[in-house]
């Protein structure tokens, strides 16, 4: 059974008060809480196993390379890989983008070579196919999503032409929570020769995946919102691809041999991975990923659809909020504005005075926001250890902004 209280004594920071409340951690889109054992271990690290990796023979070196090295094996686990040799770390979901933007796609596409992908994208997934137009004239084609904020995974393959070179697509919207049928997009793509991007930063978070059903070539996950350390990341990267990639990062560590006329690589993964990693930092998000699969996926994902149905309940009955992105298949991710003068960032205020954490702004996806025709939301995001009552919490300080804005 789902102990969400038990689960919430796992979290020491939720026990905290925000201006002399309960917190109420609303913010995990941008980054979620971390749970006491990835706390222990990153201190258990420092303490007595710390050294660097790949580089010593001595006993700390070893301990602490193995330790680093085995996290690719629960990263792959965690998505339902076979092959940990496929798991490039990164520092997060953007790093692992920009490495597939410089070392895959930038040496393969010409000018007038397209890239398909939607409105629903986040900076991340957006601005490296940006650098590959600007310096190479390649060509964004983006796919427009549906009025409930959902996307029709048809467009995108309908989308997909002659001169495609990619399709770089979110699994779900960090604004909206809405899911994306990134399976159908991946299959059709592949049937047509052209690879696949998933953005899985969020996707991960909230339900169980398997790539390897996805159809995908490259699946990037950020460890920071997956309850583990920020600057910790990896991405999946399909052997073949991984074949085509040139080097990204310079440095140790992804050197075969270096003399003063030549260099030759490292196998992969570490051929993408130059310089000292973060090595706890990784250890970290392995522990995260450990935890969450303790928990189960599948259960996670039970606990937080239950929340989505419950808020959305409840906010059926304020009809003065405007959320935006209602799709059927939503996350417990709720984008608003409200009736009236109050800007996103004014809202955030009164909620935080009530030790409520929300995002306000445009969450890095400013083409979706356009879209929307507005400058700015205030968005609350549940995880695995939100509650019923702290809907309600939310909702009250709404209706507490309706009455003082309204
Ligand atoms: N990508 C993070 C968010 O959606 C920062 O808030």
């Amino acid at each position: 059974m789902y102990d969400v209280q038990r689960i919430r004594g796992d979290f020491p920071i939720l026990s905290r008060k925000v201006n002399g409340r309960p917190l109420v951690y609303l913010d995990n889109g941008a980054s979620a809480q971390k749970p006491r054992v990835v706390i222990d271990a990153m201190t258990q690290v420092y303490e007595e196993d710390y050294a660097n990796v790949h580089r010593g023979l001595h006993t700390l070196s070893t301990i602490a390379t193995e330790r680093y090295e085995g996290v690719r094996g629960i990263v792959a686990r965690f998505l339902g890989l076979p092959d940990p040799e496929e798991i490039v770390f990164t520092t997060g979901t953007t790093e692992g983008i920009n490495l597939v933007s410089y070392a895959w796609a930038a040496p393969r596409m010409q000018a007038g070579d397209e890239i398909v992908l939607s409105v629903l994208e986040h900076h991340a997934n957006i601005v490296p196919w940006h650098f590959l137009r600007e310096r190479q004239g390649v060509v964004l084609k983006w796919v427009e999503p549906e009025p409930d904020g959902g996307l029709d995974p048809q467009k995108v393959i309908d989308a997909i032409g002659p001169r495609t070179r990619l399709v770089a697509v979110t699994q779900m919207s960090n604004v909206t929570g809405a899911r994306v049928d990134v399976a159908a997009i991946g299959r059709a793509a592949h049937e047509r020769g052209v690879p696949v991007l998933v953005d899985g930063s969020q996707g991960a978070v909230h339900a169980p995946v398997s790539v390897p059903d996805l159809h995908c070539d490259f699946y990037a996950i950020t460890g920071h919102k997956l309850y583990g350390p920020s600057g910790s990341g990896a991405i999946w990267i399909a052997k073949a691809r991984m074949a085509e990639m040139r080097p990204f990062l310079g440095g140790g560590d992804m050197i075969r041999e270096v003399t003063r006329e030549s260099v030759t690589w490292n196998d992969p993964p570490m051929k993408f991975e130059a310089g000292t990693p973060g090595i706890v930092q990784q250890i970290g998000m392995g522990v995260a990923l450990d935890y969450l699969m303790g928990l189960g996926m599948e259960n996670v994902a039970a606990h937080e659809a239950a929340l989505r149905d419950y808020a959305m309940e409840r906010f059926r009955g304020l009809n003065w909020l405007n959320l935006q992105g209602t799709s059927k298949d939503k996350g417990a991710i709720f984008s608003f504005t409200l009736d009236g003068p109050a800007h996103a960032h004014d809202l955030s205020t009164v909620l935080d005075q009530r030790g409520i954490a929300v995002r306000a702004g445009t969450h890095c996806a400013m083409p979706l926001m356009a879209h929307l025709g507005v400058s700015a939301t205030c968005r609350a995001s549940f995880g695995l250890y939100n509650t019923t009552a702290e809907v309600d919490a939310l909702v009250e300080a709404l209706e507490l902004c309706h009455d003082l804005f309204g």
